[in-house]
């Protein structure tokens, strides 16, 4: 089985983007680094990145019947400012009994105080935050060992 690493609105930007709080690394930098981490653990990683709510529900769907279909193990998750405002994610998450590692660059409770709050973490299947993106690995890592037991 699959992983996909979905991440959510302005990760496109990531590199550029106030590289003070996310660094210099771009999102194709970090789908590489996913499909590496996928690969030494011998899964295969999809990655794909919306700015559009709807899109990134859909995939939601999308993925949880794949893990019903046993072709995926779960999902890597940056919803990004979604986070903080969606409760359309938490529902999809939840509707789709889908394992979720949600995965934030930033520690974003040492940031604005409209940061401290996630509506997709009572959803997760794990947190992982702060980590920068070296994060995104420790989620698959963390992911795979959960699923595989
Ligand atoms: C983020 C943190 C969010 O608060 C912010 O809106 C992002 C990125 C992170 O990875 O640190 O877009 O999810």
């Amino acid at each position: 089985p699959k992983i996909l690493v979905l991440n959510g609105p302005n990760l496109n930007l990531l590199g550029q983007r106030e590289p003070e709080v996310y660094g210099r690394t771009t999102l194709a930098d970090v789908e590489a680094l996913c499909r590496d981490a996928g690969a030494r653990l011998g899964v295969e990683v999809e990655c794909r990145q919306s700015n559009h709510e709807g899109v990134l529900i859909d995939a939601l769907h999308e993925a949880g019947r794949a893990v019903k279909a046993g072709a995926l193990l779960g999902v890597v998750f940056n919803p990004g400012a979604y986070t903080h405002t969606s409760v359309a994610l938490f529902d999809a998450i939840k509707g789709a009994e889908l394992p979720v590692i949600e995965v934030h660059i930033s520690n974003v409770h040492a940031r604005e105080a409209f940061r401290h709050h996630s509506y997709v973490s009572p959803a997760a299947a794990g947190i992982v935050v702060g980590f920068g993106v070296d994060g995104y690995r420790l989620a698959i890592e963390g992911l795979v060992r959960q699923r595989r037991g």
